[in-house]
Parts: C-alpha cells; structure tokens; sequence
C-alpha cells in the first residue's frame, strides 16, 4: 500500500479544515475514505459535502478493511476509547490533542500500538508550519546562542462565548493547560527538547461559566477543573521555562512565546497557527529584526502532521507528531497539576526527541 487511507471519527467542529486538507492540499498523499460520528446528520452532511464514504457505526469505521489509519477528532474525554479501539482493531491511530484524558490512558494506548505494530500520531502538528519551524532553524543554527530560558503565555477567557458545544472545555481533559497547552508545550519541545522536572500552581478562579454562545445560550456549565495554571518546566538542555495558560484572564499584553538564548531573544509565533511572524533581537542590535519565512506551510495546514505520519509509514521512518512527544507533553501537563497538589517538583518520567526538522 503507497498511499495510506484515512477515515474520520467526530464530524465536530474541528472536522471542516481536516476535510478540506486532506482532500485538498494533502490530497495526493494521503486518501480520504470515510467518516462517522455518533450523530449521524454530522456524518452524513461531510460525506456529501466531500465525496467520501459515510459510516453509520464507529465500530465499522474501525475495522474496515479499506481503512488504515483513524483520525480520532472526537472530544477529548473520547479520545482514549476511539483510539484504543483503533489500535487493537490493527489501525494506525492519529489523535487531535490532548492524546488522552489521563496518563494511564495514554500508556494503554501507546503499549497496545507497540502490541499490534500500529503507529499512534498526536496533534498539534503546528509546530511543523513554516513559522516555528523557522524558529527552530535559527535556533539550530545558533542566531540566539545557547538557549537558557524561555516563556509562554496562553491566556483568554475560554470559549463559551464562540464554540457550540463549549461544555468540554471545563470537564475532565479540558481546561486551559489540556486545551492550549499542547501547542505551546509541542512547540517547546521541538525548539529545546525534554523537559526533566515541572512545578505549578493551578487553580479555579470561577466555580460556573454562562455559554454565550449558540445554540445552548444561557446554559450554565459547572466547572470541574482548574482553569489558571502557571508552570515551571525545567528542560533537559538547562534552560528554564515559565508557562500560564489561564481561561480566567479578559485582557493581556503578554507574548505568545519567547526563548531567551545566551546573545539575544527569540520572539515564536501563535503556536496555534502554522504561519509567522518570527522576530530575533541580538544583544548588539539596537532593533527587532523580522526574519523570513522558510516557504512551506506558512497557511492553515492541519492535516500535516497525519499525513507526515502516511508517508513515515511508507517509508519506514519515525514520524515527527508522535504519540510519544504527545505522551511526554500530557506527562508535563499532568505533572505541572500534580506539583500544584503536592507543593513539590514532579520529575518527568517520560521522555522523547526533538522530531527531526520539516524545513531544511
Ligand atoms: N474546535 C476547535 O477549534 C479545535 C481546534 C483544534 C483542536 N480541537 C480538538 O479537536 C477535538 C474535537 O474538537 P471539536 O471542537 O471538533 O469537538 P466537537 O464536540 O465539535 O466534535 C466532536 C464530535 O465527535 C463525535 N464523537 C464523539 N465520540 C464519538 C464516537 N465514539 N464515535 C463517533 N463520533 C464520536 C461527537 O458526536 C462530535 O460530533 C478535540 O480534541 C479538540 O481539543 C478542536
């Protein structure tokens, strides 16, 4: 098999741009088959809409022999059942983040995958666009000298007043850190590698939250888990990183991340975008310098890492979206939480590599 054939489980609100890239510009490497979604008007809607097949039960989708890979979009608290089901049925599995809800979860899955000879993917695969991945190439190439530490901030007002199904953010698998700080935490492991140890405050600033949103306006959501963080991650490399990723914060004017080097600062991108802008300030200049993109994946490119995982498969090469980073940034996630309850240091237990760079 050269081509690699994806089937979709969760026809959500994050389905619309997956179906566009991967029967769009990812088109030619990857091949679209098939979609389900426990709610079947969903489904049935993207099946027209985009030519592919629709599959009344998940089961079925699974196990179909003319499916190879799933693309498990589902809320987070799913994950875990789509994709263990997905690995035990021999299927590779790609996950939208978080990889799971818990880490007992994530560690069932991925020794399941190794069981079964499957790969397991893991998005954000963000950190691939052309914008952080110019970051890293300056990084890599020493523009700022040797790292020492670094920041990111992800801070709004969550997401009841857009998202018409908002109630998953404030349950198990949600909140800000589970939400948002896969992108950020992806992109600092690509850029500085492991982290060795993390500690945290994380806490609930507001015990309910009013959707303002359609079609559940009014509704009040209980709020299960915390929803400001600040993290300490202390990185393998020797630098220091300091993250906060809150729901409870209306204005700001913080960066989204910076990377403080021994000669100079590096200003990263949204890491929840593909694209720039890039900035480097070097200890002697007086001014930012915005610097060029690398060319490629400079637009909304989700859809890359899965297809990034198809070709890996082919060619018998790692994949850059792992389950394994994905399983090492939940461990820091987790672990920033769990220094929170215990007032100490957790010291990381996983680890992973630095993914190999996308843009030369
Ligand atoms: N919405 C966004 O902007 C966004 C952005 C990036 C990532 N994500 C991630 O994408 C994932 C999905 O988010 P969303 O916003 O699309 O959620 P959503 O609630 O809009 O959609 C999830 C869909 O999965 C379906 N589903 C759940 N379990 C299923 C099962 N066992 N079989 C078949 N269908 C099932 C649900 O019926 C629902 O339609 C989450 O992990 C989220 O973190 C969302």
């Amino acid at each position: 098999m050269s081509i690699q054939r994806i089937g979709i489980v969760g026809a959500g609100n994050i389905s619309g741009i997956y179906l566009q890239n991967l029967t769009g510009m990812f088109g030619k490497r990857v091949k679209l088959v098939a979609i389900t979604d426990l709610i079947e008007e969903k489904a049935a809607k993207a099946s027209a809409e985009y030519g592919i097949t629709h599959i009344k039960k998940t089961a079925d989708l699974i196990n179909s022999p003319d499916v190879d890979i799933i693309l498990n979009i589902t809320e987070p608290y799913n994950h875990y059942g789509v994709a263990l089901a997905a690995v035990k049925a021999g299927k590779h599995v790609y996950d939208e983040k978080p990889l799971c809800a818990q880490r007992e979860e994530a560690q069932e899955v991925l020794r399941a995958a190794v069981e079964n000879k499957v790969r397991v993917g893991n998005s954000p695969d963000t950190f691939l666009g052309a914008g952080i991945q110019t970051c890293r190439k300056l990084l890599d190439d020493g523009w700022i000298g040797k790292p020492v530490a670094a920041t990111a901030f992800m801070v709004n007002h969550g997401h009841e007043h857009w998202h018409p199904g908002p109630e998953f953010y404030y349950k198990n698998g949600g909140g800000p850190m589970f939400d948002m700080g896969p992108y950020y935490i992806t992109a600092l492991v690509n850029l500085l590698g492991p982290v060795a140890r993390v500690c945290g405050s994380a806490k609930k600033c507001f015990e309910t939250r009013t959707i303002t949103s359609e079609p559940l306006n009014g509704k009040v959501i209980n709020v299960d888990i915390p929803t400001h963080i600040t993290g300490i991650l202390d990185f393998a490399n020797g630098a220091v990183g300091t993250i906060i990723t809150s729901f409870d914060v209306y204005s700001h004017t913080l960066p989204w991340i910076e990377i403080y080097g021994s000669e100079g600062t590096l200003r990263v991108p949204d890491p929840n975008t593909f694209g720039g802008p890039v900035f480097v300030k070097r200890y002697r200049e007086e001014n930012w310098s915005e610097i060029p993109l690398l060319k490629d994946y400079p637009e909304n490119s989700r859809g890359l890492g899965i297809t990034d995982m198809a070709e890996a498969i082919v060619e018998g090469r790692p994949h850059r979206a792992s389950g394994e980073m994905a399983y090492h940034v939940l461990d820091i996630m987790h672990g920033i939480h769990d220094a929170s309850a215990s007032g100490k240091y957790y010291k990381l237990k996983s680890k992973c590599k630095r993914p190999e760079p996308l843009l030369k």
